[in-house]
């Protein structure tokens, strides 16, 4: 799986070379939002941009109407918060993009249950990474309760929970946990390639949460690049949006197509 997927990029980047990545060097062309660099094939462009960037799913809007400026990857309406090349012609790499959270908390002494399911990446150039190596891991913080990753069929693949002390407090509700001790306690995590060969990439995934009936207790549930659950500010069961990591310049969707990549 991975061998062909090496070969396939390495496919690409000889394509790439063979005839010349088509780059506008055009003032309507923009590679910057910001604070963020937004290198070729990804681009910001007027909506009829063609050359900004390689094909529309790699358009990028730099939302200025907040204090600093913000990407958006259009098409799916991520926040990007950096994209990052490699290979030699830096035709395929990583895209961290900001995906909320899903939380719930128990209230009036009723257990509570939370359903969310991601963007469907299927047929674009990017794809879930699943490596925990430089990938992502699927993480939950909360006292009681459980938390569930699914797969893009629905199926259950992997889940956690985590406990506190045995004198929980209400104030369990609002927990925080040091990023680099997310192991059982307040906080739990899954390596998604430990439990499935095949979630090196996903094209979307869905995420459940639920607490008991012990009321004030709230659970979050959330992939997140495995580099910002190690390192960081501590994360709160309250936490909103986390850094995701997508791979781009997926490549056998392009075999089929010859539409994606550049
Ligand atoms: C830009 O950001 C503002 C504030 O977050 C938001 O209300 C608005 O919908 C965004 N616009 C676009 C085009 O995403
Ligand atoms: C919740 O349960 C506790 C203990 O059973 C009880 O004292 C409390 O009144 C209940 N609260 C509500 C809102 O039902
Ligand atoms: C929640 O609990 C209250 C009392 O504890 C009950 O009246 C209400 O029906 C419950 N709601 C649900 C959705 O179970
Ligand atoms: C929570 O649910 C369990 C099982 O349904 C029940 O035995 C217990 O009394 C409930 N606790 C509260 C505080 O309602
Ligand atoms: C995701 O998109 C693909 C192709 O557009 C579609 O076939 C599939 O049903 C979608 N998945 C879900 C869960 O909607
Ligand atoms: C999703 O998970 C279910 C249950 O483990 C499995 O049967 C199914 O093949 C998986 N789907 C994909 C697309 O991996």
């Amino acid at each position: 799986m991975l061998n062909l997927y090496t070969l396939l990029v390495s496919i690409i980047i000889l394509c790439c070379s063979w005839k010349p990545c088509q780059q506008r060097q055009d003032t309507d062309c923009l590679h910057r939002c910001g604070s963020i660099n937004i290198p070729y094939p990804f681009g910001i462009g007027p909506p009829d941009g063609k050359g900004c960037y390689s094909n529309p799913k790699f358009a990028v809007s730099c939302n200025s109407s907040t204090p600093s400026p913000i990407p958006v990857l259009s098409k799916f309406n991520l926040e990007i918060l950096e994209i990052q090349r490699s290979g030699r012609k830096g035709s395929w790499g990583s895209l961290i993009v900001k995906i909320p959270t899903l939380s719930t908390c128990s209230r009036n002494n009723n257990s509570t249950e939370a359903k969310w399911m991601s963007n469907n990446l299927t047929d674009s150039p990017f794809r879930f990474a699943g490596d925990a190596v430089d990938g992502n891991v699927f993480a939950s913080v909360g006292c009681d309760g459980h938390a569930v990753f699914y797969n893009e069929t629905g199926g259950m693949i992997a889940g956690c929970t985590s406990v506190c002390s045995p004198d929980n407090s209400p104030s369990a509700g609002a927990v925080t946990v040091s990023r680099s001790k997310c192991y059982g306690y307040r906080c739990c995590q899954v390596q998604l390639t430990s439990v499935h060969k095949h979630f090196m990439e996903l094209k979307q995934y869905g995420i459940s949460v639920g607490t008991t009936n012990t009321s004030g207790f709230c659970r979050t549930a959330f992939l997140i690049g495995k580099k910002y659950l190690e390192a960081g500010p501590p994360l709160a069961s309250g936490i909103t949006a986390v850094p995701v990591v997508l791979k781009w310049g997926y490549a056998p969707t392009w075999f089929r197509k010859h539409a994606y990549l550049i």
